[in-house]
Formats: structure tokens, sequence, C-alpha cells
């Protein structure tokens, strides 16, 4: 079996452990080669690709990014993309193709799966907002990396009495927000499934101070909206491939806070950090699993279909149905946040 892999989208954690779980499955086990192509879509339609050996993939393991690099290109938002991904696929023999990517990369995957050409998908992204799965890899090191962050900033917080704004990853949904600001022992989250209201941050800020505690981690996921009417935000409007740009609702809040409070609100932006680096050791395994799993299914001629994880077990669900629908924060998670509130 010749059997194509590509990592698509934003880069996450972990994406050179299924890489490498791929190669050593197709290798070792099913018996077959690997081609790896180049800057996710982009590489598949432009033939752009080189063989990966177990020999190539020694050291993967712990290694953050992606070493096939990755882009936001799809095929279908290309003139001719579906025909060069056809060719690639052909000149190649190709069995097939794992797609490792999120929401917008697996929609595409879904498409050329109708389209005709064979597809496996494997679910990423650190933002955990994919509907199928129960967890996605890189969530667990986002996580890991934002409470770390939120633990040194309590202390610097605390010796100058300062509002702190951190805020986190999380376009459309407060999972990194939630879990890290759980962790990190925040006074208030913002998520984007319950938009706030700013004079109840700012009451609950006051009521914190009246209490004696004058330092606060306020975590926002950037997502995060205002009640409508209560606030008007900037809108830093659309990037080169039509997603809203995000990023920069702490930068606005914190005035708002300041001049309602009167307390001294500072902002960190965590951003790519927590893109960055490393897998924990649960990514590295998620990853490992997702990656074996995915070199079966299409050994099994599972085409069309996501490996994803579902009370505890590696399954496989059809990429339709992997794409259909947003996970967001479970109620009770969030709530067990509000508890610490204040
Ligand atoms: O991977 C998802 C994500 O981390 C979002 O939370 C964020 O808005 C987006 O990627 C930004 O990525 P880029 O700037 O690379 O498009």
């Amino acid at each position: 079996m010749r059997l194509g892999v590509l990592t698509s989208g934003g880069d996450c954690p972990g994406l050179n452990a299924v890489i490498r779980a791929v190669v050593r499955t197709v290798e070792r086990r099913l018996g077959g080669e690997v081609l790896g192509f180049r800057d996710g879509y982009l590489g598949l339609m432009e033939d752009r690709h080189e063989v990966l050996t177990i020999e190539r993939c020694r050291g993967l393991l712990p290694k953050g990014g992606t070493v096939l690099g990755t882009s936001r290109h799809q095929p279908y938002a290309h003139d001719g993309g579906l025909a060069a991904v056809r060719a690639t696929v052909a000149a190649h023999d190709l069995a097939g193709v794992v797609v490792i990517g999120g929401n917008g990369s697996l929609a595409a995957a879904r498409d050329l799966g109708t389209d005709g050409v064979r597809v496996v998908g494997v679910p990423k992204t650190i933002d955990n907002d994919l509907g199928a799965t129960e967890v996605t890899f890189g969530f667990d090191t986002a996580v890991a990396t934002a409470t770390e962050a939120i633990d040194r900033l309590h202390t610097t917080a605390e010796s100058h009495d300062r509002v702190m704004l951190v805020e986190v990853m999380g376009r459309h949904v407060g999972h990194i927000a939630t879990w890290a600001g759980i962790a990190g022992g925040a006074t208030i989250i913002l998520v984007p499934e319950e938009p706030f209201d700013i004079d109840e941050v700012c009451a609950t800020l006051r009521r914190r101070h009246d209490q004696g505690r004058f330092a606060s981690i306020v975590v926002v996921a950037e997502g995060a909206l205002p009640v409508e009417g209560t606030l008007t935000l900037p809108d830093p409007g659309l990037d080169d491939f039509g997603h809203q740009r995000l990023g920069g609702i702490a930068h606005a809040l914190a005035p708002e806070i300041e001049a309602r409070t009167g307390f001294e609100t500072k902002v960190v932006v965590l951003g790519y950090l927590q893109r960055g680096g490393s897998p924990t050791a649960a990514d590295r395994v998620l990853a490992s699993r997702f990656g074996v799993a995915a070199a079966e299914a299409a050994a099994e001629g599972a085409w069309g279909s996501m490996v994803a994880l579902q009370a505890g077990r590696i399954v496989r669900v059809p990429l339709a149905d992997a794409v259909a629908s947003s996970k967001t924060v479970p109620a009770d998670i969030h709530a067990v946040g509000k508890v610490f509130f204040a």
C-alpha cells in the first residue's frame, strides 16, 4: 500500500507523533510506503512530497510543529484544485491520503471523499472544538502551557495588586480558557459560549477587592463576546482565507475594566505559545493512537472516515458527521469554573 499523508491548518503539538505512527504502522505492520506532502493540501495539489521512512521519523515524537509544513490552502478554493489532487494521487498510485486537520481541513477531506478521492481524517486542533471526538491532540499541551503561564502571572499580579487579563486561543469555543482557567485558579473565565456583561465582570472584581484580595486573573478566550449592545469592540476583519481575525479582546477589555473599577489592569496574550513546543505525554499517546488507527483504517479501506476518541476508545466516524457540529464547553465544566469566580 502506498499512502499519502499531509498536515493542514494551524500547527498543533502532536502532529509529528501522528506522522511517525502512520509511517511505522504502514512500514512495519501493513507493508508499504508513505509519501508525506508538503504544506498541507498545497503540496498535494502541486505534488511536492518526500518519502517518509521510519529512519526519517526518528526523534519526531517529542518535536512540536510539523516536519511536513502546513498551510490553510484548500483544493476547493483553488482553480483546478480537485483535478490537481486527483492527478497527484494517480501519479503515485496512492491507495489514499491521510489528512490531519481541523474543521476546515476535514470538511475539504469530506468533499474530496464525495468526489471520489480516498481519504482518512485525523482530528487536530488545540481548540478541541470537533464534535465527533472527545478530545483532539494538542489540547492538553495548550492547556498545560496556558496553566503554567497563569501560575506565573499570579505571583506578579499579587506583588503589584493588579488585574491580569490573560487571552488564550479559542475561536468559537472556550475549552482552553475553561480548563486553563480552572487549573490556574482564575478569578473569572470568559468564553464564546456565554456572552459576558462587562458590568458584571467589574462587579465581581470589585467584590474581590472588597474582600481584601487585590490581584485578579481574568482568563478570556480570544472569541469571547460581550452581551449584545453592552460594549463595542474593534473588528479586526478577515484574514486571507476569509476567517475572522481574532486576538485583541484582552487589549480592548483592559481599558474598560480600568475605567470602570480604577484597578490597574495588564494584558498578556499567550497566542502562538500555546501551539508551539513539545506535546505533553497525553498528547503523544493520543496522537500515536490516532496515527496507528488512521493507517489501519486506510489498510481496511475505511475511506471517508475519521478516527476519533469516544468513551476512551478509538473509533471511526464518517467524515460528514465529524465536521457536522462544533463541540462547546459542557455547561457543568463551565459551572465548576464559576464556583471560583471572585
Ligand atoms: O488552531 C486553531 C487556532 O489556534 C485558533 O484558536 C486561532 O484563532 C487560529 O488557530 C489562529 O491561527 P493562524 O493565525 O495560524 O491562522
